[in-house]
Parts: structure tokens; sequence; C-alpha cells
């Protein structure tokens, strides 16, 4: 793994954190080239990645750039801004990827999908030559699951109960929390479930301690059924670049 500190002078005030998001995503845009297919990441940084694209295409910098969306939120975003667009199913292949994460260890391993968007982002950064993960300094992490916030699991909704149990069981050592994930608008004041583009919920889980082994993790999650897709991206990310009040860092692997 190789790290490299990028020319960005100390700033002289103090920059808020989606300035610093907004930094690493311009620095990973440049990593792309005219003619390129492209992942297009979910959340707050990446809709800075986006943004930029669909600049420079409309600028005449970029050409011929087609874009791969990795959620409907990005798709309208994108379509906006009058990147073209496809999907998989013709493009199964892609040069590029660019998107955010919640979490980023020392090995360059991800948690991703606290914004709901897990599923599609791990089928196409999955398609992609290389992944270049965007974050500005708070999301990393010594060991994953380390900030204590959610590691999201994709779940059918058919018994969602029985699965979110199942999950948690399968941590108990590590005193882990399950909890169904809910949308902020309430039904006759009761929370509801909140719902994936794919029409699935979200099982968040919170680890008191660490989870280990993360392929011995991930191989479990998958092996229940009613598990559609976990967030932990092992070994996927080919590039990451934070921002943080001292520059940008960019480390590859
Ligand atoms: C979307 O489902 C996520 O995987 C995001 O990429 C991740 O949550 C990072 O989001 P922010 O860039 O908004 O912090």
């Amino acid at each position: 793994m190789e790290t490299s500190l990028a020319s960005l002078s100390p700033p002289s005030v103090i920059l808020t954190q989606d300035e610093l998001k907004k930094i690493a995503a311009y620095k990973a845009v440049e990593f792309v080239e005219s003619g390129m297919v492209l992942g297009l990441g979910t959340g707050s940084t990446a809709c800075h990645a986006v943004d930029r694209i669909g600049e420079l295409l409309r600028q005449g910098k970029l050409k011929n750039v087609i874009g791969v969306p990795t959620s409907k939120k990005t798709h309208e975003q994108a379509l906006s801004l009058g990147i073209p667009l496809s999907d998989l199913d013709s493009h199964p292949v892609l040069d590029l990827a660019i998107d955010g994460a919640d979490e980023v260890d020392t090995e360059m391993n991800l948690v991703k999908g606290r914004g709901g968007s897990l599923l599609r982002e791990k089928m196409v950064e999955g398609a992609c030559k290389k992944f270049v993960v965007i974050v500005d300094e708070s999301k990393l992490v010594p060991y994953i699951g380390g900030s204590g916030l959610a590691m999201p699991v994709e779940v059918v909704p058919f018994c969602w109960k029985f699965t979110a149990k199942r999950l948690k069981d399968l941590f108990e050592d590590c005193g882990c929390v399950a909890k169904l994930r809910t949308c902020c608008e309430k039904i006759n004041k009761k929370e509801q479930p909140f719902v994936t583009d794919n029409g699935n919920y979200i099982v968040d889980l919170y680890f008191k301690k660490d989870i280990g082994d993360l392929k011995i993790a991930s191989d479990s999650i998958l092996r229940l059924a009613g598990v559609v897709e976990h967030g932990m991206f092992l070994d996927m990310a080919t590039t990451v670049i934070v921002a943080g009040e001292l520059g940008v860092t960019i480390k590859n692997k």
C-alpha cells in the first residue's frame, strides 16, 4: 500500500466537513478520463463528484463519459446534469467508480450503506477496474465497526425480525445490537421501515467490540437466508482519498 500527501497547503481557516468531502471528491474526479464508463456513487460526498463530472462535461473538458448510478437518487442527479447513463446489463465492466464510505480501516476495507444504497453500490463497484473511495478524515477507523455506528445489512422484508435476531446472535460475543432502520415519516404516529431502492429493509448492526476476522463475519452474514447483502466492502477499494485539515492523503493498493 502506497501513501502520498497531495499538494494542498494547510488551510488558514478551519474547513467544514462538507468542504473536506468536496476536496476529496474533486481530487477523485482528476482520475476520470474522456471515454470512461463510470460507477457513480451515492451520498453527500459522492454527490460532489457527480456534480463535478457534470460540470466538466458541460465545459467540454470531459467527453463521451457514461455513468452507471448506484441509486435512484444518483440516477436523478446525473440525469439532471445531462450525464449519459447506462447500467450493468449493458456495461458489465466499468473503468472506474467514485464513492464515499462510512468507515475506512487501515487495510482500506470499508463500511458503506448508511445511506441505504449498499446493494447497488456493491454490484456496481464490484464491476469496476478501479474503485476510488472519497472521505473526510472523520471516516477513518482503527477497525471495521470502530466508529460505534451502524454496519448496515439489507434484508428481505419477509420475517425481518427473525433475520435480525439471527444476525444479532451471530455476533453475540461482540455485544451486537440489531435495529431495523426506520424512515423519518410516521403513519398514525407509527415509525415506518426504511425501504431500499430494491424494496428491502435494512437492519443496522452495532458492535461493542471488534468483530475479528472480517471474511468470516462476511461469510456468516451472507449464509443467512433472508440476507440480501451487507455493508462491509472488503478488499474492493483500489484508492482511498482522505481530505483532512492538513491536506489530502491518497492511498493506493
Ligand atoms: C450510501 O448508501 C453510502 O454507502 C454512502 O456512500 C456512505 O454512507 C457515505 O455517505 P456520505 O458521503 O454522505 O458520508
